[in-house]
């Protein structure tokens, strides 16, 4: 399991919460549920939140808090749930504070959400007076979110299904491209992950399964480069609907021989930075020439 544990003391703790990019997702159909089949592999970068977590004695259950974000503090944000669910199977019954410093922009295919909720579920376990299980941290997870239990898997993996089926990526590869600099951008407005699967089904513009598994081998056997592995269906319904995302990716390719890629569902992006890339401000300069400086951009790097 994952170490997201920052710093503990008597009845507190504090846990980081990393965003991930989708370095591949291939969308292989439309299920009887309403979600997607999913074939994708995802990496945790250094850029994430922090939540303060205080228990408290009396009950009372769950009190978040999110300076900047006042938006977020509802009982339906996945922190609320995770605490809920994790009270529900515990038995367990008593209050706790969570303070959460947003850096992870909302709605942007970056994960923020379920990271925070599974970082949640996280320090629950260290706060309680019993710890879950870790098998029932994967269930409760997968409840609260299709791509929840992948931020309870250490290094890269792969998530198949609706995003709920996750085993992962061959070790000397994750460790391989851990530290891999990163670059991410957003426009200034964020996606609903629903209407962005919602377009793709429209076109019916799947991948096929077995194309998709097939890439992801190439890939973990060292027959197919990174370069090449990249991709993301999403980007179909995306592009087709926001004019704005290829005219900026065919200029970052011309002038800096990188290919970007939308992650998730979007609306961020993300571009791997070869090594020794030292011109990031020209591109961060280009980036906002294009979509305005109220654009999200910031460097990281891929983490275990
Ligand atoms: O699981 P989560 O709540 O993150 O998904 C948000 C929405 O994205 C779902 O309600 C569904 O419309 C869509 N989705 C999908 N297939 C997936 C994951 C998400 O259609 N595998």
């Amino acid at each position: 399991m994952i170490e997201r544990i920052k710093h503990r003391s008597k009845n507190t703790v504090e846990l980081f919460a990393p965003a991930k990019i989708n370095l591949f997702l291939a969308v292989t159909g439309k299920r009887e549920d309403g979600y997607h089949d999913l074939c994708t592999v995802l990496a945790k970068v250094s850029v994430g939140d922090t939540l303060e977590m205080k228990r408290r004695d009396k009950n009372g259950g769950v009190k978040l808090s999110c300076p900047g974000f006042e938006e977020l503090e509802t009982s339906d944000n996945l922190i609320s749930q995770a605490v809920d669910k994790w009270f529900q199977q515990s038995g367990e019954s008593w209050g706790v504070e969570i303070s959460l410093k947003k850096k992870i922009p909302p709605m942007s295919g970056l994960g923020g959400g379920s990271s925070d909720a599974v970082s949640a579920l996280l320090g629950m376990n260290e706060l309680g007076d019993d710890s879950l299980p870790e098998d029932m941290l994967y269930h409760l997870a997968s409840e609260i979110g299709s791509d929840c239990p992948s931020f309870l898997t250490a290094g890269l993996c792969l998530a198949e299904g609706r995003g709920e089926q996750v085993r992962s990526i061959k070790e000397s590869l994750s460790q391989q491209i851990s530290g891999q600099k990163v670059l991410l951008f957003r426009p200034d407005i964020g996606f609903s992950t629903a209407d962005v699967y919602a377009g793709l089904a429209r076109k019916k513009s799947y991948s096929s399964k077995d194309w998709a598994l097939k890439s992801v081998k190439s890939w973990e056997s060292g027959n197919l480069p990174i370069e090449k592995f990249l991709h993301n269906d999403l980007e179909i319904p995306v592009f087709e609907k926001h004019r704005y995302f290829l005219p900026l990716f065919e200029q970052i390719k011309q002038q800096f021989g990188i290919h970007p890629r939308l992650s998730g569902s979007g609306s961020s992006c993300f571009a791997l930075l070869p090594s020794g890339f030292d011109q990031v401000s020209h591109l961060k300069d280009l980036i906002i020439n294009a979509w305005g400086d109220k654009s999200f951009i910031q460097t990281c790097e891929i983490i275990n």
